[in-house]
């Protein structure tokens, strides 16, 4: 396993591509008649009701997707944001052919009860290896969701703990009778407190503090939590900074007041560093330092959402690092391009004080956590990170070109200075993605408006030519 060490800048960028064709190149409509009929065999036999496109991964390379009729897209929707180093990378296919590899698929452990020797050692050399500043612990765990929701349960059993006078001391016979009716004296009466148009995922307890869209909370039976306003930035920011800092300043003081006064009091702040799913919504770094010093206050955890904005896109390696915060995060959770997924800690008092409160079957995956250790060696070998924030920087650039020449189909230009997580308002959205697709462009939505960016970690100055010229042309084609 391990990537290739290179000799100059040109072997570099040959590797970094390898396989990739030239451009997009588009034979028939999509779907064409192949993807038809492939997406109605599958149709018998699974849900294609939210199918986007059909796609033939053997021939997918680098930051190009490929459809059953051979239709070449530049793709930078990656798999909802979550594919780091671009298709059939061939430092990912070593570690898939690797030993370790071999063992993880077929002798799965569950990783609570019978860790491997190697484990450990696993863990060191990679997720480890990025832990955001500040944390050096992790709880491995399987999707962006179950990040989160075990976040949340370090959470309620850290403050319960902290209630209880300490980890030593014995649960009562009340609490021990609650937790088994659900109800009654002794219940745990706490929250986790999230934002208006949040995402952080789909599970039980995940969904509760999601509020992007009401079609992923129907009919679920939901736990009375706050929520608390996330500001509503204007844009262009330099033209709004007044009206800007008071909807920043109005949103802590309304966290400030729930953590209060909210009568089921919030063991934690959850905040995703730019809200994704609820339409690319930024808010300023001095907003998350007023968060952090607001949960520290008051003895509020404070869970950073970084499944969607982790991993290199905004041009630091977790979106957090550019807020400049005086304290780390209490918890990071991560998934999406780290292809494994968990949330990182540093204080041991997050490890619940007996065994088994915080456990499943799988607990993670070894395999998963292999092809995180080589993406990241991957990343950092060809130092991606400042390669997207010098691609991202190129990218705004020409996106502000476009704004100006085409009023109004560009709007809300958002992502200055993140990396590629760039994103705008359309007010054809969803028509834009379809005719996208048309000149060759994979590209995703976000929220009601919203367009996203999500390109690989290995896209760089040419694909984004490729990417705007694409893009005028979907404008003028609406
Ligand atoms: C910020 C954020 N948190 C959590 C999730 C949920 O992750 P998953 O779909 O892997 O459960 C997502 C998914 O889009 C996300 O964007």
């Amino acid at each position: 396993m391990g990537s290739a060490s290179f000799s100059s800048a040109a072997d570099l960028q040959s590797t970094l591509l390898a396989g990739e064709p030239n451009g997009p190149s588009i034979k028939t409509a999509i779907p064409g008649p192949k993807a038809k009929a492939v997406a109605d065999n599958l149709g018998e036999v699974f849900d294609t009701r939210a199918l986007n496109m059909l796609a033939d991964y053997r021939k997918s390379h680098g930051n190009y997707i490929v459809d059953p009729d051979g239709n070449t897209l530049l793709d930078v929707y990656a798999q909802i944001a979550s594919i780091p180093v671009g298709y059939n990378n061939p430092a990912l296919l070593a570690a898939a052919k690797s030993d370790d590899m071999l063992q993880a698929l077929i002798n799965r452990p569950a990783l609570g009860n019978f860790p491997s020797v190697e484990w450990a050692t696993i863990l060191r050399t990679g997720i480890l290896k990025a832990a955001p500043p500040g944390l050096n612990q992790v709880f491995t765990a399987l999707a962006g969701s179950d990040a989160n929701e075990t976040a949340y349960k370090a959470a309620f059993m850290w403050r319960r703990q902290k209630e209880r006078g300490g980890p030593s001391v014995e649960f009562t016979e009340a609490e021990m009778d609650t937790c088994m009716t659900n109800a009654g004296p002794g219940a745990p009466n706490l929250s986790i407190l999230s934002f208006k148009s949040a995402f952080h995922g789909r599970l039980f307890g995940s969904l509760s503090t999601t509020r992007s869209k009401p079609i992923h909370k129907l009919d679920i039976p939901a736990f009375d939590w706050p929520r608390a306003t996330f500001p509503e930035l204007k844009y262009p920011l330099e033209e709004h900074a007044e009206e800007n800092a008071k909807a920043e300043a109005d949103s802590l003081a309304e966290v400030e007041d729930l953590i209060l006064n909210f009568h089921a009091p919030p063991a934690a702040v959850v905040v995703e560093p730019i809200q994704s799913e609820g339409g690319d919504n930024h808010a300023s770094p001095a907003f998350f330092r007023g968060l952090r010093e607001i949960t520290r206050k008051h003895g509020v955890l404070f869970i950073v959402d970084e499944v969607q904005t982790g991993v290199g896109a905004t041009g630091k390696f977790w979106a957090h690092e550019h807020w400049d915060l005086p304290f780390p995060p209490d918890m990071v959770t991560f998934s999406k391009k780290a292809q494994t997924a968990g949330y990182y800690f540093s204080d041991p008092e997050l490890r619940p004080n007996k065994p088994y409160r915080q456990f499943n079957t799988w607990m993670g995956d070894p395999a998963r956590a292999i092809i995180a250790r080589a993406i990241i060696e991957y990343i950092e070998n060809n130092d991606l990170v400042a390669q997207t924030a010098r691609v991202g920087d190129y990218l705004y650039g020409k996106f502000e070109t476009l704004a100006a020449k085409y009023p109004g189909q560009f709007a809300n230009l958002r992502g200055k200075g993140q990396g590629t997580f760039i994103a705008f308002d359309n007010p054809k959205r969803d028509e834009f993605l379809l005719k996208a697709k048309t000149f060759g462009v994979n590209i995703g939505g976000s929220g009601a408006n919203a367009v996203r960016l999500r390109p690989m970690l290995i896209f760089q100055e040419k694909h984004a030519d490729i990417l705007i010229e694409a893009l005028e042309n979907t404008v003028k084609a609406l």
